[in-house]
């Protein structure tokens, strides 16, 4: 609770935790981890599989109460706040599978999550759709995103790929200050992939970003920090260059060979 003192005001970290644990019966799924991501950072959250990167998202967003240890966004603690609370003071995120409104479009998808966060979350669909200043939003992102020729689709129809990265659309379209991606790849076919590759590398630099990501390749070209989570603990953290030669690290990931 106190974790901020005086000194940590100057440079208050976009999101921290302070020896957060998450235990499920016998499993410790998040181990003491101790995490400040700054402001406008691109980190990326690394770890073999089952090492509590997802368990540490839903920490971070208020799926997962903690079993003990505290989450803060811009230095107010929110530990004990609803998913729904949260997301309102600005955290957005995407899941390793989909959830999407299956009967929907991209257009009235995107909308209502302008919408909503011009406070407006009350409205559905109907209300939605006479907010031009929402519509208008909504054209531009799927623009940029490359969905305008499928904006009025189903989204039950729309390929995977395209899915996910309207999944991040609507992400961004709530204006989130912190936005965390579980494998925004994850099940997207090969030939799909580099549109989300591309999408994730031009997010807007003031939105601190996350990224849970198992392609090394990506991790590398994306982040400017590196955390590894093994075992639900904080492995090891540093920068593209000092995660890449750190010889551990790469034991793990190239002895594993597991994507
Ligand atoms: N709700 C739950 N109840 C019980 N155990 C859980 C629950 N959620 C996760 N676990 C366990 O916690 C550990 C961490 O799981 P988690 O999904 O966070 O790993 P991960 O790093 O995201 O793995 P992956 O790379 O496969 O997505 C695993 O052993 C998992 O089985
Ligand atoms: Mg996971």
């Amino acid at each position: 609770m106190s974790a901020l003192g005086e000194t940590g005001r100057a440079t208050t970290p976009a999101l921290q935790t302070t020896g957060l644990v998450k235990r499920f019966g016998g499993l410790v799924a998040t181990n003491d981890v101790t995490l400040a991501i700054e402001k406008g950072a691109r980190h990326a959250l690394i770890g073999p599989n089952g090492a509590g990167k997802t368990t540490l998202i839903n920490l971070l967003t208020g799926v997962l109460k903690p079993t003990h240890g505290t989450v803060a966004l811009a230095g107010k603690d929110v530990t004990r706040l609803t998913p729904h609370q949260r997301a309102r003071r600005g955290i957005a995120r995407t899941f390793q599978i989909n959830q999407l409104f299956l009967d929907m479009t991209p257009l009235e998808t995107v909308t209502l999550s302008a919408a909503a966060a011009k406070g407006r979350a009350g409205v559905w669909w109907h209300g939605a759709a006479r907010e031009t200043e929402s519509v208008e939003r909504a054209g531009a992102l799927l623009e940029r995103f490359g969905l305008t020729d499928v904006m009025s689709t189903r989204v039950s129809s729309l390929p995977y790929g395209k899915q996910r990265l309207l999944e991040i659309a609507v992400a961004i379209a709530s204006e989130p200050s912190v936005l965390l991606l579980d494998e925004p790849a994850a099940g997207v076919p090969e030939d799909e992939r580099h549109e989300i590759l591309a999408i994730v590398e031009s997010l807007p630099k003031e939105v601190t970003v996350v990224l849970i990501e198992h392609d090394m390749d990506l991790v590398f070209s994306f982040a400017d920090r590196i955390t590894v989570l093994v075992s639900g603990a904080v492995f090891t953290e540093g920068t593209v260059a000092e995660i890449s030669a750190n010889p551990e690290v790469r034991r793990v990931y190239l002895g594993e060979g597991d994507a």
